[in-house]
């Protein structure tokens, strides 16, 4: 069985997952509309992997006996100043995804819960990885700054992206 806070705490990363996945696909269809499908298709695989993580949460609280409860996901943003905007959007979106995944680790933690901390240690060393990624792509767009070809080959490296292959533990 599930402790009732950790399945409603779980419930709720639900709901933020998918809304990652709904973000990171406003932001793809952003890039298109700029003509930068590139960036488009790394925003995509973005939001794929996100839906995968909101379905790794779903499974993990069927397995442990408990309900996942949809939610109604909230309309994302569709518009950005720039490109930059855009991957500073979505780290600090990241940032507050860490901060969420700490916070459930703590409660598995004050629960005793050792499965869900267990669980939840992927979804750590992903929000390192994720974080890190953006970091990088953010740290090349200020050095590119206006210049039209840089932006050009960024997007041609980025389009590059590819699947993550799906990790041992996803159900
Ligand atoms: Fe599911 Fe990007 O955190």
């Amino acid at each position: 069985m599930i402790n009732e806070k950790i399945e409603k705490a779980l419930n709720a990363q639900i709901n933020k997952e998918f809304f990652s996945s709904y973000l990171y696909l406003s932001m793809s269809s952003y890039f298109e509309s700029k003509n930068l499908t590139g960036m488009a298709a790394w925003m995509k695989i973005q939001a794929d992997e996100e839906h995968l993580h909101a379905m790794k949460f779903y499974a993990y609280v069927i397995q442990k006996g408990g309900r996942a409860i949809l939610a109604s996901i909230e309309p994302p943003k569709s518009d950005w100043k720039s490109v930059l905007d855009v991957f500073e959007d979505t780290y600090t979106h990241e940032q507050f995804i860490t901060a969420s995944i700490d916070e459930l680790v703590n409660l598995s933690l004050e629960l005793k819960d050792h499965a869900t901390n267990n669980f939840l240690q992927w979804f750590v060393t992903e929000q390192v990885e994720e974080e890190a990624n953006v970091t990088k792509i953010i740290d090349d767009l200020k050095m590119i700054g206006d210049n039209s070809y840089g932006i050009f080959m960024l997007d041609r490296e980025l389009g590059t992206r590819q699947p993550a292959p799906p990790a041992p533990a996803a159900a």
